[in-house]
């Protein structure tokens, strides 16, 4: 592999799945797994729905921003960054560095079941969740092209998506 893309990042919308690929892509590996939304969870002992509450989006994309700038910087690690994290560049720019950043995709209906019945999901949280769900794709959709490779996990297993993913990574060694 070339040496500069130790890492495996995991992006996309929410409920596409990174968090439950990146874990078990991270075990199958060898690697650590790391959730950053988790990690900003148990930096401020708040749920992610209590940090935009209490302080809002722009407080929480500076957690995100900060976690984001310490994780880039390890090595052999699966990062899983939260759906919005693809917004601010520099946040990309820092995880390419070091990591080979791959893009989750999903369909809105897909993404709209996914995510239903979760209530952890503060942008989400309104009348009119899949309507949210495709005005937020839509005002993201070229910040998601910013990735080295996307897969589209709409119709494949997560157990599909693991190997999509590592074979992808191993194709770079
Ligand atoms: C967000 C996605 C969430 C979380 C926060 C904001 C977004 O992470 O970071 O609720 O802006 O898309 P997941 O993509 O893991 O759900």
């Amino acid at each position: 592999m070339s040496r500069d893309k130790s890492n495996l990042i995991l992006t996309g919308f929410m409920g596409t799945g990174k968090s439950t690929v990146g874990r078990i892509a991270a075990e199958r590996l060898g690697f650590i797994f790391v959730d950053t939304d988790k990690v900003i969870e148990q930096n401020t002992s708040k749920t992610i729905n209590d940090i935009f509450a209490e302080y809002g989006e722009k407080y929480f994309r500076q957690l995100e921003k900060e976690v984001i700038k310490e994780y880039s910087q390890k090595r052999e690690h699966v990062i899983a960054v939260g759906g919005g994290a693809v917004l601010d560049p520099e946040n990309i720019r820092d995880l390419k560095l070091n990591g080979l950043v791959m893009l989750l995709k999903a369909r809105p209906d897909v993404i709209y079941r996914n995510v239903c019945k979760d209530k952890s999901r503060p942008l989400l949280q309104c009348d009119d969740p899949m309507g949210r769900i495709n005005e937020l794709l839509e005002a993201r959709r070229k910040f998601y092209e910013d990735c080295h490779y996307e897969i589209d996990v709409s119709d494949i297993s997560v157990q599909e998506a693991v190997e999509k993913v590592i074979e992808i990574y191993r194709r770079e060694e």
